[in-house]
Order: C-alpha cells, then structure tokens, then sequence
C-alpha cells in the first residue's frame, strides 16, 4: 500500500521516513498528479487554506477513488482540534479515520501504524 502524504515543516515526513514503506509527498507547488494505486493518505493539521492542495491532489482525476484511509499528525495542546484535518478529510471523502500521532510520531506510533496499513492491506487481498 502506498503512503501519500502532506507536510509543511517536515515532521510527518519524519514520521513516513521512519515507516519504510513506499511514500508521495504532495508538492504545494504542483498537487496534480494522479497516483493510480491504492494508497493511504497522511496529513499534518493546519486551517484550510494551507491544506487545501491535499483537497487538489485528492479531487484530481482518479486520485478519489484510490483513497483507502486517512492517518493524521497534529499536537494534542489544540485538544478538540486534535487531528481535525484528517478526520474532516475522512468525514468528507467517507473512508475511514485510521490513526494519529503528534509530531513525526513516537517509536510505538511507527509500529502502530504499521500495524494499521498490514491490517488494512490483508483485508484488501
Ligand atoms: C499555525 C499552526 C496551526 C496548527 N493547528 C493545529 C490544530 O488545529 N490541531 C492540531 O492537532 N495540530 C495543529 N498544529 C500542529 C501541526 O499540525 C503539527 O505540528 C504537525 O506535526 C506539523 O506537521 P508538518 O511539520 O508535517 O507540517 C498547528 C501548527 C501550526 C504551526
């Protein structure tokens, strides 16, 4: 399965450096590119405006229909707003929130996760 993921200051690509697993990183500059695999999309928590290319990558030819999860990265002092990006995406595209973390994730926060995209690739084959 594929991670497809979003990043502003490089803590989720820290956290998707750490998994090992085969991985897009959105370009803000050029968010157009049809991916044509299932994959699993991984986003930090800003306003809207900021996250708004992952919505371009997300709305671009086929992109919608390869979206299997959403897993979030955020910082639990914005307590109800925890991971809110991810969990609208999940809400607004309807596939299941599949994670969080804060920051490029803990050791145990890669493990987990990886245990979340085995569980999620085993139930696709
Ligand atoms: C301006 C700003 C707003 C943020 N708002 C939220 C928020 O509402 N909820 C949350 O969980 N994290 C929020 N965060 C924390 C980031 O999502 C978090 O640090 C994330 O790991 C950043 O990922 P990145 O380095 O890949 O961009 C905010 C950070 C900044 C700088």
């Amino acid at each position: 399965m594929k991670i497809v993921y979003f990043t502003v200051t490089g803590q989720t690509r820290r956290f998707i450096n750490k998994l090992d697993l085969p991985a897009y990183e959105i370009e803000p500059a050029n968010p157009f590119f049809e991916i044509n695999e299932p994959f699993i999309l991984v986003v930090p928590t800003y306003d809207q405006e900021i996250t708004e290319v992952v919505n371009d990558f997300l709305d671009y030819k086929s992109n919608r229909e390869q979206l299997q999860g959403v897993a979030g990265g955020g910082n639990l002092n914005f307590a109800e707003l925890f991971v809110y990006t991810a969990k609208d995406i999940a809400r607004d595209y309807k596939v299941p929130m599949l994670f969080a973390f804060e920051f490029s994730g803990t050791n145990e926060d890669v493990e987990s996760f990886k245990k979340v995209v085995n569980e999620l690739e085993s139930k696709r084959n």
